[in-house]
């Protein structure tokens, strides 16, 4: 962990807020409570889907998280940004999901579905969002109207699926084939593939599909085959794509920047020691996600890691102490000054004596509203022994537990001792 310049306490927070502003930039994002298998960044901002059952909505620039949603059953799949603001999420329940940037609950969902959502995507003019299922159907949810059309596209899981710039969907399935359908959901054609398809992504007016045997192809509008890549005997389980570079990662945790237009190879690097199922793209940065729940910042140039691999540093105060470095972790969605209410759990500020759930104008899930606890420092202790599941039910913080007593007890006394130099 990144302890952050040590600072006298009572000068502190004001001195860091001033430090901070160049480093945070460049960290990565730390506050998922499990694997991380779904990412979309745009303008500034990204959204991650786990299998802790949250979706988180995060500050690029800040590196803060803004809102924790948890609303499905089971691992959220797959999420989107949504052009007008806003985010889509799919899940292993089959939903689908709308969310507006600070909502607490989705504005609309769609009903529990017969299959895990297995690929999303929004149509290039923002209308609607096009979502795979496992037993091969496709739903395209309208934006407008919500209504739902769905129809059987494969008759197997929907891999992948993108929408074309002209509005079309293209769709790879596991019984090896590529179709093309219009808006209103029209066959236009399909062509077999020669391998098992993991995934696809739309660069330009051209399909980047991968496979399972390790080879990426492209494919024109009509189905063409162009170029293609063997990249690895591993099978490659993530692509995402803009109009100019493509990445795409490996079951082992290799990591390919390629061109576009002739998928040279840019660079190949190793993001983790386990397989990448998180994977998205902005003109500059490249992010990934897996297994230990923490999402990645590359440099889309060089490849270099733009984080520290240890989490965020936007601490309101910081006395060098364990419990400071400890609080590191938390302070990625909680402040402790009174007054910020921009990330996306509630001030701690006073948090000791104070009543669960009561930290004025922080709109809590109702299962926290709910239970009867008084928060001090044995309490504020066994949150992070049992872990919020056990301790908060429903809560929709992650995860998370501080398995050294010594760590605990360091954790609760600095929240004692920030809250006293705060005031
Ligand atoms: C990824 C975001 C995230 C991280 C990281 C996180 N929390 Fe939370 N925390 C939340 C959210 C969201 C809530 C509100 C939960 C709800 O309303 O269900 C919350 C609630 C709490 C509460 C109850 C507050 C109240 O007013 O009743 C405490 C105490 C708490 N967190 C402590 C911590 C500590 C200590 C850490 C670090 C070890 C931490 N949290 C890390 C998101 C997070």
């Amino acid at each position: 962990m990144n302890a952050g310049p040590v600072i006298g306490p009572r000068l502190g927070w004001l001195a860091l807020a001033t430090a901070l502003a160049l480093p945070v930039q460049a960290q990565d994002l730390a506050g998922h409570g499990g694997p991380v298998g779904a990412l979309d960044a745009r303008d500034g901002l990204l959204v991650s889907g786990g299998f802790d059952t949250r979706a988180i909505l995060w500050d690029l620039d800040t590196a803060a998280a803004r809102n924790v949603t948890r609303f499905h059953d089971g691992n959220v799949t797959a999420v989107r940004l949504l052009p007008a603001g806003g985010f889509v999420t799919a899940g292993q329940d089959g939903r689908l999901a709308l969310w507006q940037a600070q909502g607490r609950a989705p504005e609309f969902a769609t009903m529990p579905g017969q299959s895990p959502i297995a690929s999303l995507d929004v149509a290039p003019d923002g209308s609607a969002v096009a979502a795979g299922f496992w037993d091969g159907q496709v739903v395209l949810l309208d934006l407008a109207t919500r209504t739902t059309t769905e129809m059987q596209a494969h008759t197997d899981r929907v891999v992948g699926l993108g929408f074309l710039p002209g509005g079309d969907l293209v769709t790879v399935g596991g019984d090896l084939r590529l179709a093309r359908w219009t808006g209103g959901l029209d066959l236009q054609f399909r062509r077999d593939l020669p391998d098992l398809p993991n995934g696809l992504a739309v660069s330009g007016d051209r399909i980047a599909v991968i496979f399972a045997e390790g080879a990426l192809r492209l494919y024109a509008q009509n189905g063409d085959l162009l170029p293609e890549r063997f990249l690895t005997d591993r099978p490659l389980v993530a692509v995402a794509a803009t109009s100019a570079d493509i990445a795409t990662a490996a079951i082992d945790g290799t990591v390919w920047l390629l061109a576009a237009g002739d998928l040279a190879q840019r660079h190949m690097f190793t993001a983790a020691s386990g397989p990448v199922w998180g994977l998205t793209l902005t003109p500059t940065q490249v992010f990934t996600a897996g297994a230990d729940g923490l999402i990645r910042r590359w440099s889309l140039e060089d490849a270099t890691p733009l984080g520290d691999h240890a989490g965020v540093v936007t601490a309101d105060y910081d006395d060098g102490s364990r419990g400071a470095e400890i609080w590191q972790s938390c302070a990625v969605c909680h402040a402790l000054t009174p007054d910020d209410d921009s990330r996306a759990g509630p001030s701690l500020h006073g948090v000791l004596g104070r009543p669960i759930a009561a930290q004025p104008g922080y709109d809590y899930s109702a299962a926290l509203r709910d239970m009867d606890i008084i928060w001090d420092e044995q309490s504020v202790a066994d949150l992070f022994k049992y872990g919020p599941e056990a301790y908060t039910p429903g809560s929709r913080m992650p995860e998370q537990r501080i398995s050294a007593e010594a760590d605990r007890a360091a954790l609760v006394a600095f929240l004692a001792r920030a809250t006293a130099a705060i005031d």
